[in-house]
């Protein structure tokens, strides 16, 4: 079975690789040998963020690659600090000049802050969909997004998002969310699709690694990829890196499925932030 990742269709006629690589705590100085390497093994899909501090280091990466511009699909996100709609505008300049792109292939609210800006989200999306006309976000989406805030945007604005970045792992299966994702076409990504590494001794994913002769880090992504959702597992470990790229050369059973479906230890097993009270503006 050959390891080819598949391009997963979004909402608005465009397509994003199934599996990417995030960027979340990797040092600016150690980003751009860590985004090379993931590009050396295969990788084209990009996951960071203004709140990362190293979309410098992930445009530098790219651009030296060796690879076309098109070839890889590279996503950033508003930070907290810039909703208002003039702020959003020049945000999204600065990522596109640290980046040293003229466009993005995905460009993502960060979180929604309802405790902030009179919890008026919906002008900043507005501000998204500016992007999309102009053709310099290929693709809208949103990210931490709850069903309540999802349905405001359904009945105020006009572009759908074509993806909804969430919190998803095994403890924390987010299905709610998850559910009203699959019902209005938006693709689901799992952000710390491994749980920063806390679901890797779970007996349950160790039995199941041992049984497919996979580790615990492959079959949980793999788990991931077998219900559609989008991954970008993050490392600066060159041989984990390799490891997360090798997913879709062997799958799992229903239940080997179910099993790591049962680990949901639903809101318990969360272990970043809650969308519905964050409200982190950075310095
Ligand atoms: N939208 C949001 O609000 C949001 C929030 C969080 C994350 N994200 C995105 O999602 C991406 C992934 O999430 P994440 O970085 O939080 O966590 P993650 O990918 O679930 O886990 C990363 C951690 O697991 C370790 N690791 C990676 N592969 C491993 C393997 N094969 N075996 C053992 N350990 C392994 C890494 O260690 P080493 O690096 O030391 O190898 C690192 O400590 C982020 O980089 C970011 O792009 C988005």
């Amino acid at each position: 079975m050959a390891n080819t990742i598949p391009d997963i269709p979004l909402n608005d006629g465009n397509t994003i690789p199934q599996l990417g690589f995030g960027v979340f705590q990797i040092e600016p100085k150690d980003t751009v040998e860590a985004v090379r390497r993931a590009l050396e093994i295969g990788y084209r899909h990009i996951d960071t963020a203004e709140m990362y501090g190293n979309e410098a280091e992930v445009g530098e990466a790219v651009r030296t690659s060796g690879l076309d511009r098109d070839e890889v699909f590279v996503t950033s996100k508003l930070n907290n600090g810039f909703h208002r709609p003039d702020d959003a505008r020049a945000a999204f300049e600065s990522t596109l000049s640290a980046l040293k792109m003229e466009r993005i292939d995905l460009f993502l609210i960060h979180w929604p802050l309802p405790t902030l800006y009179d919890g008026d989200f919906v002008s900043t999306w507005k501000v998204l969909e500016e992007f999309r006309r102009e053709g310099r976000a290929t693709s809208i989406g949103v990210s931490n997004f709850q069903v309540a805030h999802l349905e405001r945007l359904a009945a105020e604005a006009e572009v759908v998002p074509a993806v909804n970045q969430i919190e998803v792992h095994p403890y924390f299966g987010n299905e709610e969310v998850r559910s009203y994702d699959r019902q209005h076409n938006i693709l689901t990504q799992a952000w710390s699709p491994i749980a920063q590494g806390k679901v890797l001794d779970d007996p349950t994913v160790v039995d199941v690694a041992e049984q497919v002769g996979r580790t615990p880090a492959q079959v949980v992504l793999r788990w991931h990829v077998q219900r559609g959702d989008i991954v970008f597992p993050k490392s600066i470990t060159p041989q984990r890196i390799e490891e997360n790229f090798r997913i879709f050369d062997f799958e799992l059973d229903d239940t080997a499925m179910e099993r790591i479906s049962g680990l949901d230890q639903g809101e318990a097993g969360r272990q970043g932030p809650n969308p519905n009270e964050f409200d982190y503006v950075p310095s």
